[in-house]
């Protein structure tokens, strides 16, 4: 993984380094010697090492298409990919084309995209020692006009901050679950926040049974690495009256429990803790721009796992917030524990707003698969800064309607609420269900089961495994909500 602090944009960065330059299609002659104009087209992703004016220089080609944030993500990942290839360890990028179509702010997106590019996975044994031996990279990045200048050096840092987010977020649901169980993540966590402004606390399993947090009891106690709760507090806005609860669901390892996955649908369990891992890679890219908001995260952890004192399909089960819920299918057991968090962010850490993000239904991945998230949300004021934070970050998501009949769908017979539903509408209902626990808040929910974790990449700046969803829009959803 490259450093935060690898991105400089002095001058003296501007003179050393492999060029990079990024081209349009059809605008290679005009760089390139005739002889070399017919080695490279500029069509999208197109790359080429060729020199121009006398430079050793990498091309990469951003084809005919008007870019957007994903397109400047993509090109400038796909460049880190062949300087890294290559093992060149100084680089400067030339930012004028992105500058120029997508005004300065897209330097934010540059810095993203080129340390995304060439992320690592955690590795173990023999893979980790070759690892090691892979060198860091200086990026410089030129074709930034004088008056822009601060505000570059603003927004490269900021870009540089959130991919260490999301790097920490993709290194969290890429850790194998013996590696993670759920106090290992409460305490990776509290690492990298370690050294800024962020208060922590992290419930015990005893204090949980104390507290009366039920929900995430009835799931966890059938491992035999005990659940907690972890609380995350930034006060980035002491004179604010708004604080933004996020709720992230933080399943170490799902193997469905009593109602046991398939073989097949396993391979992810390790992944369903990937909306907590967003919720922590955003409270630390906020911490570290010193973003003026109060954001509090709430995190259940927990194993789900089968063991004689795990739940069984049928059981009635009760909650922190004094709810009965039948339970008929243990692997809905990600809407359980947001259930109690939920209510205890609401009751106990007198959020204002909430936001809750979990890899929650494979529905979702079925409606849209791999690359837009599902939204639930019962406030427009609160949506509106969703989709603008959603329009900064790039990220996919797409709105979900909901109804009085899909709440009728979750009422059970015997206790307040079931945890399935009575007529499909899969992540509708998951999302009613924790909505049952926002006690009337501006409820926000996302389900990310299919943006999370991806087998086949569909963009450059991701690699197979885990992408990291969440982490760029919850951040900038808090920074432009005070
Ligand atoms: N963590 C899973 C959802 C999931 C599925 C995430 C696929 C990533 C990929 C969740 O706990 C789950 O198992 N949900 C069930 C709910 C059902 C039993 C009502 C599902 O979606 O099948
Ligand atoms: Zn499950
Ligand atoms: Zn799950």
């Amino acid at each position: 993984m490259l450093g935060v602090e690898d991105l400089l944009i002095t001058e003296e960065d501007a003179q050393e380094g492999m060029q990079v330059i990024f081209v349009k299609e059809g605008e290679q002659k005009a760089l390139l010697e005739e002889e070399n104009a017919v080695l490279f087209s500029g069509s999208w992703l197109e790359r080429a090492f060729l020199p121009v004016d006398g430079h050793p220089t990498l091309l990469i080609g951003l084809g005919k298409k008007p870019l957007d944030i994903f397109k400047v993500k993509e090109a400038c990942a796909s460049a880190a990919k062949a300087w890294t290839e290559k093992g060149i360890r100084s680089v400067r990028l030339d930012a004028s084309v992105f500058i120029q179509e997508q005004g300065i702010e897209t330097l934010r997106d540059m810095a993203e995209g080129a340390l995304l590019g060439t992320y690592q996975l955690p590795c173990f044994g023999e893979k980790e020692k070759e690892q090691k031996a892979k060198e860091r990279c200086r990026i410089g990045v030129s074709g930034i006009s004088e008056e822009y200048r601060q505000q570059a050096e603003t927004l490269l840092k900021e870009g540089s901050v959130l991919a260490a987010g999301v790097d920490f977020a993709r290194d969290m649901v890429n850790m194998p679950g013996n590696f993670l169980r759920p106090a290992d993540f409460a305490e990776k966590i509290c690492g990298f926040l370690k050294d800024l402004p962020v208060e922590s606390v992290c419930y015990s399993r005893d204090q949980l049974k104390e507290m009366g947090m039920e929900a995430l009891l009835a799931v966890g106690d059938g491992s035999q690495f005990p659940p907690c709760l972890l609380v995350l507090r930034y006060q980035g806005a002491p004179e604010s009256l708004q604080t933004i609860g996020l709720i992230g669901k933080g399943v170490t390892c799902d193997t469905g429990g009593y109602c046991l996955k398939a073989s097949a649908s396993m391979e992810g369990i390790k992944g369903d803790m990937a909306g907590a891992g967003a919720v922590a890679g955003a409270l630390y890219a906020l911490a570290r721009r010193e973003t003026k908001a109060n954001v509090t995260a709430v995190i259940p952890m927990c194993e789900n796992r089968i063991s004689s004192g795990s739940l069984l399909p049928g059981d009635v089960i009760s909650s922190y917030a004094g709810k009965s819920i039948e339970v008929l299918n243990t692997d809905a057991e990600g809407r359980l524990i947001l259930a109690d968090a939920m209510s205890y962010a609401v009751r106990k850490e007198h959020v204002t707003q909430v936001l809750d993000i979990a890899t929650l239904t494979g529905a979702v991945a079925t409606m849209f698969g791999f690359t837009v998230g599902g939204v639930l949300c019962d406030d427009e004021n609160w949506y509106r800064e969703f989709e603008r934070a959603g329009r900064t970050s790039g990220e996919r998501y797409a709105r979900i309607p909901f109804y009085e009949e899909h709440e009728e769908m979750i009422k059970s017979r015997l206790a307040d609420v079931r945890n399935t539903s009575k007529g499909g509408c899969g992540t509708i209902t998951a999302g009613l269900f924790i909505r049952e626990f926002a006690e009337n808040k501006p409820w926000l929910h996302l389900d990310i089961a299919g943006t999370a974790w991806v087998s086949d990449p569909a963009f450059a700046f991701q690699s197979p495994g885990a992408t990291g969803a969440g982490v760029t829009t919850l951040y900038h959803l808090c920074t432009k909500t005070t």
